[in-house]
């Protein structure tokens, strides 16, 4: 079986498997020499064969467990027809909401506009670097989509707190996007996905509204994915109570971010957990880095854990301190 599946589903403790989110991104020269040559990002996750070739590019450098789709979380906003650019030094930008124009998507032209997407997939999973690794898809959660759709932007960059008003608009979009979530999903598995990771960037938003905009649909797409027989790992960054996220919505795994004590969590939570470390730190030294990795490492020491981070890994983070966390890693006893 795969590190990730075996970790997951044997719950097994002997070994840490080891991926990073956004592995495949622009901390990593080789990508952005191609980058380069592709300024438009929509279009390169279009690009069945760049998008295989970058997700193989951190495989082919570090040897992690797993790949992780080259691809992105705002492909479905695209695919249900709101514009979405990548803007450089600015991040995603989003067209005006149009509810008509959402509403004329089907399941056909959705998987025909993202079919490159699963090209990709089915191209990297059929590599013989992906012999015994796990490839894993992804989506956004149904809230950190709504959160785009709406705000047509990171909210870092702001978010107007009539946002949270329109409850009838929310709902309507909630829906729809679950729709097409469950889809993409159900598509990226039968390309050749064999683990599923939902991002929900933005849980850390809400405090009033968690058990409608958060548990339930995020719980309706998770056993969607169990009834699919695929692991289904989830991340909802930010959130305060991790214990009752998992206790409610039940993934195979949690992704923990960066501010939870994971001393914390090893005592509250009994699934496979994911993640934690502070992608800065991986900015510092190669004594740091130990400190700190040997932080979670010596956690969750009997508990099933897969390495990872708590955000994805920052651009300018040196390759020698990524070469050097894999070997804490795969050396630690
Ligand atoms: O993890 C991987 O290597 C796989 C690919 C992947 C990307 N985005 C590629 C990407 C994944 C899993 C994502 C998820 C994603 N995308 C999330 C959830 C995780 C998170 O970061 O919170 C979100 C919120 C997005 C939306 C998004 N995409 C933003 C806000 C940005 C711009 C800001 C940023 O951090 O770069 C992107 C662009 C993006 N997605 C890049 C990559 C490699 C950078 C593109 C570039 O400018 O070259």
């Amino acid at each position: 079986m795969t590190p990730i599946k075996n970790c997951i589903l044997n719950k097994d403790t002997t070994k840490n498997p080891i991926w990073l989110m956004r592995q495949a991104g622009r901390y990593l020269p080789e990508f952005r020499e191609i980058r380069k040559s592709n300024q438009d990002f929509i279009k390169l996750c279009l690009n069945e064969n760049l998008s295989s070739e970058i997700t193989l590019q951190p495989i082919k450098r570090f040897g992690f467990d797993a790949a992780i789709i080259f691809s992105d979380i705002l492909m479905l906003p695209y695919a249900i027809n709101q514009e979405v650019k990548f803007e450089k030094g600015f991040g995603p930008k989003l067209g005006d909401l149009n509810i008509d124009k959402i509403k004329q998507t089907n399941e056909v032209n959705f998987t025909n506009k993202l079919n490159p997407v699963y090209k990709a997939i089915s191209l990297t999973s059929k590599n013989h670097l992906l012999q015994n690794r796990d490839l894993i898809g992804f989506v956004g959660a149904p809230w950190t989509i709504l959160v785009y759709m709406l705000n047509k932007m990171s909210p870092k960059k702001g978010l107007p707190k009539k946002f949270f008003n329109d409850t009838l608009l929310i709902n309507n979009l909630l829906d729809i996007i679950e729709t097409f979530l469950k889809l993409h999903i159900k598509n990226q598995i039968t390309a050749g996905a064999n683990v599923i990771q939902i991002f929900d960037s933005w849980a850390g938003l809400l405090e009033n509204k968690i058990p409608d905009y958060i548990y339930k649909p995020t719980l309706n797409i998770v056993e969607y994915v169990k009834k699919l027989g695929v692991p289904v790992i989830c991340f909802p960054r930010g959130i305060k109570d991790y214990k009752k996220f998992c206790e409610i919505v039940k993934p195979d795994a949690i992704n923990i971010d960066y501010e939870v004590d994971p001393i914390k969590i090893i005592k509250e939570i009994k699934i496979p957990v994911q993640g934690g470390l502070d992608p800065k730190v991986l900015l510092t030294s190669k004594e740091n880095l130990r400190k700190e990795v040997e932080k979670y490492l010596t956690t969750f020491k009997d508990h099933p854990y897969i390495f990872n981070l708590g955000h994805g890994i920052l651009p300018e983070t040196k390759i020698d301190l990524v070469k050097e966390l894999i070997d804490i890693v795969r050396n630690f006893k």
